[in-house]
């Protein structure tokens, strides 16, 4: 069987080559396709994005008008898919509601579960899963508030149509602040991929038994559900939260967070890759002030923010360690400021997070790859008797 090279963590096995998403962790650099991030973050929508990350280049406008009226006919949910979430307890944690609903598609979808990349049989799964995604986190949404779902609106922007599908309170009454609009698409622009991480790596892995696109994406939001993963957004803000109301000096908390024998971590700092900054947090630092004054809010959560990044900066143990801020240390902060639940937030990374899943299962079964079967040094007992019952 050859030689068995033990990395736990996976933190020097490639697993696959990929076209899709460059990263420099030493350098702080993300690309999509080629294309810098704080580019397309300046200058594109999350649906031209989606179009590049899924098809490679940037679409012409035929093909972009295109793609984004494929999207929005299919925002709408079947109508038997309401007496799912009626099953749902009104506390349903809305990760574990959306991956049961994606995977639930696949029973509306039957003809749809193949492992097809070009055609309808590809393009119209992807198109399905990036557009209902949003009825779904909305309708887990409304499920837990009581109020009734709401039909989408295809004159709407894809951020657009969400927050109506989030927020409406009657069809044709939303007016989506322009600042809202465009804060969500940039925060689903900074979310669209970022290679093999843990979830990207789970869409692959579950794919490459060729279950269907549906059943990898519902095992990609389990594992971003996790706080060491998407789940850090809202820790981030339960954290600042935490400082806030109850009065903690923010040098407490980092003290505590460098305490190995306390459970706190400083959340939404460090990462597997990024050693000198993530880009994302940079832009959306730049960019939540921004929001905060065209949206006329002040969050004291904020400061807090700011200090605690400071002093992390300061530190030796931070600086010894590369940790610095990551994409959900104030990606919570804009998320809070135009009227998402927190609860919602790892939602709407996941929402942001589609196109990277599914390009990067179509990028592995056009590469024909074989199943994930890693291995493992088997550390047990050697072969013993079974023991009877009466002398154990
Ligand atoms: N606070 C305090 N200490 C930390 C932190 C932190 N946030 N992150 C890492 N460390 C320490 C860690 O204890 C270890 O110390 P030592 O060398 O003394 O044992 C050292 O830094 C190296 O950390 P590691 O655990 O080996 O790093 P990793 O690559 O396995 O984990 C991580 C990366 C992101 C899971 C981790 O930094 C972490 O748990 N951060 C907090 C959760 C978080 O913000 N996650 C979001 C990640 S970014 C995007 C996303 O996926 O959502």
């Amino acid at each position: 069987t050859g030689m068995i090279t033990l990395d736990p963590g996976y933190g020097n096995t490639g697993s696959c080559t990929s076209d899709i998403t460059f990263i420099n962790g030493e350098k702080g650099i993300l690309q999509y396709r080629g294309y810098a991030i704080e580019e397309l973050a300046e200058k594109s929508t999350f649906m031209e994005t989606a179009y590049l990350v899924l098809y490679g280049q940037l679409p012409t406008q035929a093909q972009l008008s295109a793609f984004e009226k494929e999207i929005s006919g299919e925002a709408y949910l079947h109508y038997g898919m309401k007496s799912h979430f009626e099953g749902f307890p009104d506390n349903a944690p809305p990760m574990a509601v959306l991956s049961a609903m994606l995977n639930i598609l696949s029973c509306y979808n039957t003809d749809l579960l193949t492992t097809a990349t070009e055609g309808p049989k590809f393009t119209e799964p992807a198109a399905k899963i990036i557009s209902k995604v949003r009825a779904i986190a909305a309708w887990a949404y409304r499920t837990s508030k009581g109020k009734p779902f709401m039909p989408p609106r295809p004159d709407l922007s894809y951020s657009g149509n969400f927050l109506h599908l989030m927020f409406s309170q009657t069809f044709d009454m939303y007016e989506p602040l322009p600042e809202v609009e465009r804060a969500l698409d940039l925060f689903l622009i900074l979310h669209a991929d970022h290679e093999q991480n843990c979830s990207t790596s789970t869409v692959r892995m579950v794919g490459s038994s060729h279950a269907s696109l549906f059943s990898a994406v519902s095992a990609g939001v389990g594992a971003l559900w996790g706080p060491l993963h998407g789940g850090a957004n809202c820790e981030v803000i339960k954290m600042l939260t935490h400082i806030h109301q109850d009065g903690i000096s923010p040098h407490d908390f980092v003290e505590k967070a460098k305490d190995k024998n306390s459970p706190e971590k400083l959340m939404g700092f460090g990462h597997r890759v990024y050693k000198s900054f993530d880009p994302r947090a940079k832009i959306l630092k730049g960019q939540v002030d921004n929001v905060l004054k065209a949206l006329n809010v002040s969050d004291p959560l904020l400061d807090i923010a700011y200090e605690l990044e400071e002093m992390a900066r300061s530190e030796d143990y931070f600086k010894e360690r590369n940790l610095y801020p990551n994409v959900d240390f104030y990606s919570g902060i804009l998320l809070r400021a135009i009227g998402i639940p927190v609860d919602m937030f790892t939602v709407l990374f996941a929402i942001g997070r589609m196109p990277g899943w599914i390009a990067n299962w179509r990028e592995m079964h056009q590469q024909s790859l074989r199943i994930s079967r890693p291995r493992q040094i088997y550390t047990g007992e050697t072969l013993r008797a079974y023991t009877p019952m009466d002398q154990r």
